[in-house]
Order: C-alpha cells, then sequence, then structure tokens
C-alpha cells in the first residue's frame, strides 16, 4: 500500500521537470534503451535523482566513490560527473548481463577511465578493497542493506557520506507489520541507522527515497 501523502502527483512531477536541468543525451538514450531491453527497467535511477546525485557528488567532490548495484549504470555515470580529477568510481553488480550494455554507455559518457566496472556479489567483493571512499551509494538488494552497511562503514573516511536509495519501498517502509522481505531488509536498516550514533542522517524523500548519511569526524 503507498501512502498517500508520499505519492507524487503528475502534475508535481511535471512541475520538477520542468525546473530540473534537462537531461544529458546519453543518460536519456540510456534510460531508454534499459527499458527496451531489460527487465525490471524501473530500477534504473531516472532524471530527477540522477540529477540530485549528480549534484550531491559535485558538492563532495569526492576522490573514490563506491556504488553497490551498476545494473545498468545510469546513477555510476551521474556520481561520476562530481569525481575529482583523476579520481576513480568503482562499481560492483552481480549480475553479468548488464556489463557490456553499461561499459558502452561509460565509453559514451567519457567516463571509462572513471569507472571501474567489478562483477560480482558486494559482500565478496568490499573486503577486497583496499582504498578508502568519500562517498558510497548503496543500491544493491534490498533484503542486504544491513550487511552492506556493515562492510563499507569501515572503507569510509572521517566526514564521508552514504548514499542509501529506496529507504521508503514504496511506502511499505513505514509498516512495521509487512512481511515483504526486501521491505522487511529496509525496516531492518533503517532501525540500524536511526541508533547509529557515530553518523549523522537524513532521508530526501524523492522518488522512493534517498537516506544521505554522514559519518563523524
Ligand atoms: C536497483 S538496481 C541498481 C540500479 C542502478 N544503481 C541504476 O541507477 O541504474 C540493483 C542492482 O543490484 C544488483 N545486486 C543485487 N544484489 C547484489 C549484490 N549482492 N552485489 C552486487 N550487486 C547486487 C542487482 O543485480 C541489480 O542490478
Amino acid at each position: 500500500m503507498t501512502i498517500e501523502y508520499y505519492r507524487m502527483t503528475k502534475k508535481l512531477e511535471q512541475f520538477l521537470h520542468d525546473h530540473t536541468t534537462p537531461e544529458d543525451p546519453v543518460l536519456e538514450d540510456l534510460f531508454r534503451q534499459t527499458h527496451i531491453r531489460f527487465v525490471n527497467p524501473n530500477m534504473a535511477t531516472g532524471h530527477l535523482q540522477g540529477k540530485l546525485l549528480e549534484f550531491l557528488s559535485l558538492m563532495v567532490n569526492p576522490k573514490n566513490i563506491l556504488e553497490i548495484g551498476t545494473f545498468t549504470g545510469y546513477s555510476a555515470i551521474c556520481l561520476a560527473k562530481g569525481l575529482k580529477a583523476g579520481g576513480k568510481l568503482i562499481t560492483i553488480e552481480s549480475n553479468d548481463e548488464m556489463s557490456s550494455f553499461s561499459h558502452s554507455y561509460f565509453l559514451r559518457a567519457g567516463m571509462e577511465s572513471k569507472i571501474i566496472q567489478i562483477t560480482g556479489r558486494a559482500q565478496d567483493i568490499i573486503p577486497s578493497l583496499d582504498q578508502m571512499f568519500d562517498l558510497v551509494y548503496i543500491d544493491g538488494d534490498k533484503r542486504e542493506y544491513t550487511e552492506y552497511y556493515r562492510l563499507v562503514t569501515d572503507k569510509v573516511i572521517p566526514g564521508g557520506f552514504i548514499l542509501a536509495d529506496n529507504i521508503l519501498w514504496g511506502g511499505k517502509a513505514l509498516e512495521t507489520e509487512t512481511t515483504d522481505p526486501q521491505a522487511r531488509g529496509i525496516i531492518s536498516f533503517n532501525e540500524m541507522i536511526r541508533y547509529d550514533t557515530s553518523i549523522e542522517k537524513v532521508i530526501i524523500p524523492l522518488r522512493d527515497g534517498l537516506m544521505l548519511i554522514r559519518k563523524r569526524q
């Protein structure tokens, strides 16, 4: 059940689009082709949230970004736009079916030297990463968010940021009695974050909810 006050009306959505910089043509094509070629295309970050991710990354201006859940590469391109010169974004995806598609768009976006694609489960890959990150974007399997968070938290610099997508899960995150496994995963994550005093946090209720977490210095 969607929570009424959270539902975006067509009019509001159009207003937000009208007042946001138009979509980059490469991202527009990526989004369209994702909808033609892949199942669950709604997983791709769209224009509004993509622009928000780009702005957040530009504000942080990170040297190293880690993304969990590449899918077809929309959010990776948006986040990589904010990297410092010489900076890198590592993006991890467990499903290898999209890797050549996303790579072709990283090339078209001129990001091939900035984005490092790794195929595998984030839980297996993250422990082997030896650098620290200024910015982490969690957008993998909703049932695994708490695992991802526990694995990345020591790899984020003091003052660094973790962003987590789908924090409202279509409103189900507010229904404490739900048995939906993905909603339960998000609820566990939200509870863990709520009581973690080593961080500061705020939720932006755009699209499906974006949690912004900052590790205290
Ligand atoms: C919501 S989609 C990511 C959307 C992407 N960030 C974008 O903007 O288009 C989630 C992705 O996480 C991947 N995934 C699920 N579990 C994973 C895991 N344990 N490690 C890495 N990727 C995972 C899925 O295969 C799926 O492609």
